[in-house]
């Protein structure tokens, strides 16, 4: 069975030839030129497979177990018989090429197990008579004779898509049957109407056998953890097992899917982030979850204090942060993010990181050996006349110079909190000078917004934005950039607002003027 997965937006669409190599010749007939074949018997090809006749969906609805019998169906089609030096004249042929089997890895071309000079070619049809004319004409001045082939088909032969049109009630709205799910780890989860849901167990039984890669599928619930935004999840077909490893921007990241946050549909965005922000730099994850940014930052280098406030992601968090062996760069914590904010900057200035130098990758290792001259083989310290490399060490800022807020629900709520954020440390000997030299952060926000045109989406997200932080967000601010995420409903986008922290805010001193408790839309 040959199976393509087409990745899109980390959400895996499964395709499948609609003929695979188990096809089993049943019966060879007659062979005789120009003779149509055409016999009562098993159905006609359609161009496209339709179902099973003796599928029925009353006979499936609600079952939990997948009988792959069910789905066993046999078909005849037309085969024609070429001598050697015309097979390649007539697939050459538009015509006669355009009705010939070329789907998926089933071969059009077979060797004759009756006649080693000649070659059988499989044809869409199961007689000559649904042929056209010119077609037919072509067959008789070419070819010696032609036959036709009874292929049994099984479960593996067919699609996911057909196999579940055939098991699901046909829904005007929706030409397609639900095929495609989020893949996690090893676990896929489906998004299913609630007029799949009575076939639910029927799906996931289809998706576990049509893939490889699945062990477990399973369903979203309606209600989402209000706090740490992971939904409720029953399990339909496989192993109820929902601890997984993923690997997203060169780590591995292992967690159990039931109890924290993770959307493998953010995959780009966390790359995108990642790319941004420079090696040395220091960061701040607000709701770092279980680390898709705050790990591979670490492991790229720059200084980095990651924080949640669900329990299960910090322990799943510092799991990850000892698989990718980045304990010099990166700091857990579990705090509110409100609070975590502000504690932040004391921690950047007060226990600033260790200068970290990584070690030399072993290939760099071994190129520097190789080009050591003069080695004798197996020494271990060579008399090299060119000094090894210097390696840089990285200054370690003691302030945050980037804030990551991904909690799209509510996270522009919590700007209020960089209202004096530097006011503590104002006085401090050489503080004012270093945040001169290093500069302000960069604060990168995620919000939701229900306005979809560019336009209306900035004013209401700069609006919500000036508000909570007691100044006006706007384009012309400092490193002001107003990203899209991806739409994450019909009518609701997320973004990511970027700014540079301005100084007032910062450095305020005075009472907050702002209005704290606005709630984000959502
Ligand atoms: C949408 S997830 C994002 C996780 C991760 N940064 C990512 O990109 O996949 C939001 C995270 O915020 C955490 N969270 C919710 N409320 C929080 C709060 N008040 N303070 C800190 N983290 C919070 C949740 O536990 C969750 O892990």
């Amino acid at each position: 069975m040959l199976w393509r997965v087409a990745h899109s937006r980390s959400s895996f669409k499964l395709y499948q030839s609609r003929w695979a190599n188990r096809l089993a010749i049943v019966r060879a007939m007659s062979t005789a030129a120009g003779h149509s074949n055409a016999e009562a018997g098993p159905s006609t090809l359609p161009s496209r497979f339709s179902l099973p006749a003796h599928i029925s969906i009353s006979n499936l609805e609600g079952r939990k177990e997948l009988d792959k019998s069910l789905f066993d169906v046999r078909v005849k089609i037309l085969t024609v018989r070429l001598e050697g030096p015309n097979v390649n004249r007539m697939i050459s042929n538009r015509l006669f090429r355009q009705h010939t089997l070329d789907i998926g890895r089933a071969k059009a071309i077979i060797p004759d197990p009756s006649d080693r000079n000649c070659k059988l070619v499989r044809m869409k049809v199961s007689s000559e008579d649904e042929l056209p004319e010119d077609v037919r004409e072509l067959i008789k001045s070419e070819a010696n004779g032609t036959s036709t082939e009874e292929l049994v088909l099984g479960f593996d032969d067919w699609s996911t898509s057909e196999i579940l049109n055939s098991i699901l009630p046909k829904d005007s709205n929706d030409e397609f049957a639900p095929s495609s799910f989020t893949l996690t780890g090893h676990i896929g989860h489906v998004n299913l109407k609630e007029e799949w849901l009575p076939y639910k167990y029927l799906i996931a039984q289809v998706m576990l056998h049509k893939n490889a890669a699945l062990r477990t599928v399973v369903n979203k619930l309606d209600q989402i953890n209000a706090a740490y935004r992971f939904f409720d999840m029953e399990v339909l077909a496989g192993e109820p097992d929902m601890l997984t490893t993923v690997s997203e921007s060169g780590c591995s990241f292992t967690f159990d899917f039931s109890k924290v946050y993770w959307n493998s549909r953010l995959q780009h965005e966390h790359e995108r982030m990642i790319q941004s922000i420079q090696r040395g730099e220091t960061v701040a994850d607000v709701m770092a979850g279980v680390g898709p940014f705050a790990v591979p930052l670490a492991k790229k280098g720059c200084y980095v204090l990651g924080n949640d406030l669900n329990p299960e992601s910090v322990k799943w968090m510092r799991k990850n942060q000892e698989n990718n062996k980045v304990q010099a760069t990166l700091r857990v914590t579990e705090s509110d993010g409100r609070e975590f904010i502000k504690q932040s900057v004391m921690t950047f200035w007060n226990h600033p990181f260790e200068p970290y130098n990584p070690a030399p990758k072993n290939k760099d290792k071994s190129k520097r050996n190789r080009s050591a001259p003069g080695q004798p083989p197996g020494a271990t310290h060579p008399p090299s006349p060119t000094p090894p490399p210097v390696l840089k060490t990285l200054a370690t800022p003691q302030v945050p110079q980037h804030f990551i807020m991904n909690l799209p629900d509510s996270a522009l709520t919590f700007l209020d909190a960089f209202w004096g954020l530097y006011a503590p440390l104002a006085l401090e000997p050489g503080f004012e000078e270093l945040v001169k030299s290093v500069g302000l952060p960069l604060v990168h926000v995620y919000c939701f917004t229900r306005e979809l045109d560019p336009a209306p989406a900035e004013r209401d997200i700069c609006e919500r934005a000036s508000a909570v932080l007691a100044y006006t967000v706007e384009p012309s601010m400092a490193d002001f950039k107003l990203h899209p995420v991806r739409r994450v409903a019909p009518k609701k986008d997320m973004y990511c607002l970027t700014f540079r922290l301005p100084a007032e805010v910062a450095f305020a001193t005075g009472p907050y003027p702002g209005e704290a408790s606005q709630q984000d839309a959502h």
